[in-house]
C-alpha cells in the first residue's frame, strides 16, 4: 500500500477510484470542476438525496471523466465532522474502495475539512482508516483471495501550506494504524504457531527494529523471583512459558507500564471449557498483543516518554503435572491464593506480573487482559471494562476513548467486592462467584498493586470478533497511543 499528501486539484486526478466527500447536502468545496468534467452526474447524485444524510453513508458510481471510465464512491462526512464523524466517513469510503474488483491505479482522496478539525488530525484519521480497512489476513490460505483493489490513499490538500501539517497527520495515523494491524496479526495466528516463545520472538525482533531493550525471563529465573503462581498455570503446558519486558526510553521521568495477559491459549486447564467456541481461546494473548501494538506505533511516533511493557505469557492445559482446584499457591508478593477454578487463571499470572513491575518505578501500571467472560456479559462487545484506582488515570484514559471512539466503561473497585474471594485456606481464593465477576477479578488484582497509580483494563468483550467476522479488532491500541499521546505532549509542555 502506498500513502501520499498531494496538491494535485481532484479534476487533475488520474486515479482509477475517486473517494469524495460530500458535506451535508452538497459536495464538498472544490470539486466543482470535476464535477462539471464527469458531466454533472456527482451533484445530480448528491441533488437526489443518494449518499444519505449519516456520516458515512455512501453513493457508488462510475463516470466518465476526461474520456476514461472511473470509479466514483462518494462519502457523507457531515457539515463541519468532528473527529468521530470523519473516521466513520473514512472507514466506510476505504471499506468500499478495498471491496472494489476492478485493477486500480490508486483511490483518491479529496480531505475535507471544516472548522471543526485541523488538517493533521483529518489526515491522521483517514490514514489510520485506511490502514485499518485494508488489513487482511490469508497467511495461513494457501490460496489467498484475489488482493484487493486498493493500492494505496492519496490525501489531496488545497493549499501548500496545508501540505507539511498534512504530511505529519498522515505518518501518525500509519503509526498507529500499523500498530494496531501488529496486534490483529498477533491475536489472529493460531495458538500452534503464536505460543510464547513466538510472542518472545515478535518482542525482540521489534526491539532491534525499534532500538528498544527487551529482556526475555524463563522458567528458572521466574522460580528464582518467587512467582509461584504464574508457574503453576504454566505447568501443564509443554510451552515454556516467558516473561517479556520492553523498555522504552524516549523522556525523562517515571515510566507507565503496560502489563499485558498472553494466554496463548486457554483450555481452562483441569477446570475444562467446554467445547463450543473453544477456538477463540487462542485470542486469550491479546492483552499481550496489545502491549506490543503499542510499542510499535509509541516508538514509530518517538512519544517523549518512558514506557515500559510487561508480558506474562504461557499456556493453560490439562495435564498430569497440571495446577488443580484446590492447590495453594505462593505469589511473588508473598501473599498466598486458594485456587478453586483453573479457568481463573488469568489473574494468576498478572498477579506476579503486577507485583513484577514495581521495579521499574512505575508512574503508573496498566493491565489490559482478556480476563473475564463476565465482562462480556455486563458490557457486550462494546465497551472495555475500565477500573482504576485513582480519578485522574480513569478521566484520562476515559478522555482518550472518547477521543478515539475505542470505548471503556469504568466500573467500581469498591472494598465490598473483597469479601467474596475469602478463602479458609489461604489468603485469598482465585474467584469470587458469579455475581460481579469482572469485577472481583479487577478486586484481586487490586491487591498486588498496592499504592502505585493502577488501571486495569478487561478487554474480554472487545479485543476480537466473533461470528462470520471471527478476527481480532487491535483494540484497545488507538486508546493507549492516544493516552500516552496526551502524556507526551504534558511533558513536552512542561519543559
Ligand atoms: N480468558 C478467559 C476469559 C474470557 C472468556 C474471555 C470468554 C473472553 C471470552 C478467562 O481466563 C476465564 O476463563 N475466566 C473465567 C473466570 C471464572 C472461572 C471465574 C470466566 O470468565 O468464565
Ligand atoms: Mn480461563
Ligand atoms: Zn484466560
Amino acid at each position: 500500500m502506498e500513502y501520499n499528501i498531494n496538491l494535485t486539484p481532484p479534476e487533475k486526478d488520474t486515479a482509477q477510484t475517486l473517494l469524495l466527500p460530500v458535506t451535508g447536502k452538497k459536495l464538498a468545496n472544490g470539486l466543482n470542476k470535476l464535477d462539471s468534467a464527469a458531466g454533472g452526474v456527482l451533484s445530480a447524485l448528491v441533488a437526489a438525496g443518494e449518499v444519505g444524510e449519516k456520516p458515512g453513508s455512501i453513493a457508488s458510481t462510475h463516470a466518465t471523466i476526461d474520456g476514461q471510465l472511473r470509479r466514483v464512491i462518494l462519502v457523507q462526512t457531515g457539515d463541519n465532522p468532528d473527529q468521530a464523524a470523519l473516521r466513520t466517513a473514512a472507514s466506510a469510503a476505504a471499506k468500499a474502495a478495498v471491496a472494489g474488483k476492478g485493477a486500480s491505479a490508486g483511490n483518491h482522496l479529496l480531505l475535507a475539512v471544516g472548522k471543526a478539525l485541523d488538517i493533521q488530525t483529518a489526515a491522521a484519521v483517514i490514514a489510520q482508516a485506511s490502514v485499518f480497512e485494508g488489513y487482511r489476513f490469508d497467511e495461513f490460505k494457501s490460496k489467498p483471495e484475489p488482493v484487493s483493489a486498493l493500492t494505496g490513499i492519496s490525501i489531496a490538500v488545497s493549499k501548500k501550506g496545508d501540505l507539511e501539517d498534512a504530511q505529519a497527520g498522515l505518518n501518525q495515523g500509519l503509526a498507529i494504524g500499523h500498530g494496531i494491524n501488529f496486534t490483529r496479526d498477533l491475536g489472529n495466528a493460531p495458538g500452534n504457531v503464536c505460543t510464547p516463545t513466538y510472542l518472545a520472538e515478535q518482542a525482540v525482533a521489534l526491539g532491534k527494529a525499534a532500538r528498544i531493550k527487551v529482556d526475555v525471563l524463563e522458567a528458572a529465573d521466574m522460580e528464582k523471583l518467587g512467582m509461584g503462581s504464574f508457574l503453576a498455570v504454566a505447568k501443564g503446558s509443554t510451552q515454556p512459558p516467558k516473561l517479556i519486558t520492553l523498555e522504552y526510553k524516549g523522556g525523562k521521568g517515571k515510566p507507565v507500564v503496560l502489563v499485558g495477559k498472553g494466554i496463548t491459549f486457554d483450555s481452562g486447564g483441569i477446570s475444562l471449557k467446554p467445547g463450543e467456541g473453544m477456538d477463540e481461546m487462542k485470542y486469550d494473548m491479546c492483552g499481550a498483543a496489545t502491549v506490543l501494538g503499542v510499542f510499535k506505533a509509541l516508538t514509530a511516533l518517538k512519544l517523549p516518554i518512558n514506557v515500559v511493557g510487561v508480558i506474562a505469557t504461557c499456556e493453560n492445559m490439562p495435564a498430569g503435572n497440571a495446577y488443580k482446584p484446590g492447590d495453594v499457591l505462593t505469589t511473588m508478593s508473598g501473599q498466598t491464593v486458594e485456587v478453586l477454578n483453573t479457568d481463573a487463571e488469568g489473574r494468576l499470572i498478572l498477579c506476579d506480573a503486577l507485583t513484577y513491575a514495581a521495579r521499574f518505578e512505575p508512574e503508573t501500571i496498566i493491565d489490559i487482559a482478556t480476563l473475564t467472560g463476565a465482562c462480556v456479559i455486563a458490557l457486550g462487545h462494546i465497551a472495555t471494562g475500565l477500573y482504576a484506582n485513582d480519578e485522574k488515570l480513569a478521566e484520562q484514559l476515559l478522555g482518550a476513548a472518547a477521543t478515539t471512539g475505542d470505548k471503556a466503561w469504568r466500573m467500581p473497585l469498591w472494598d465490598d467486592y473483597q469479601e467474596q474471594l475469602k478463602s479458609n485456606f489461604a489468603d485469598m481464593a482465585n474467584i469470587g462467584g458469579r455475581p460481579g465477576g469482572s469485577i472481583t477479578a479487577a478486586v484481586f488484582l487490586s491487591r498486588f498493586v498496592k499504592d502505585t497509580n493502577w488501571a486495569h483494563m478487561d478487554i474480554a468483550g472487545t479485543a476480537w470478533k466473533s461470528g462470520a467476522a471471527k478476527g481480532a479488532t487491535g483494540r484497545p491500541v488507538p486508546l493507549l497511543v492516544e493516552f500516552l499521546s496526551q502524556r507526551a505532549a504534558k511533558a513536552t509542555k512542561k519543559k
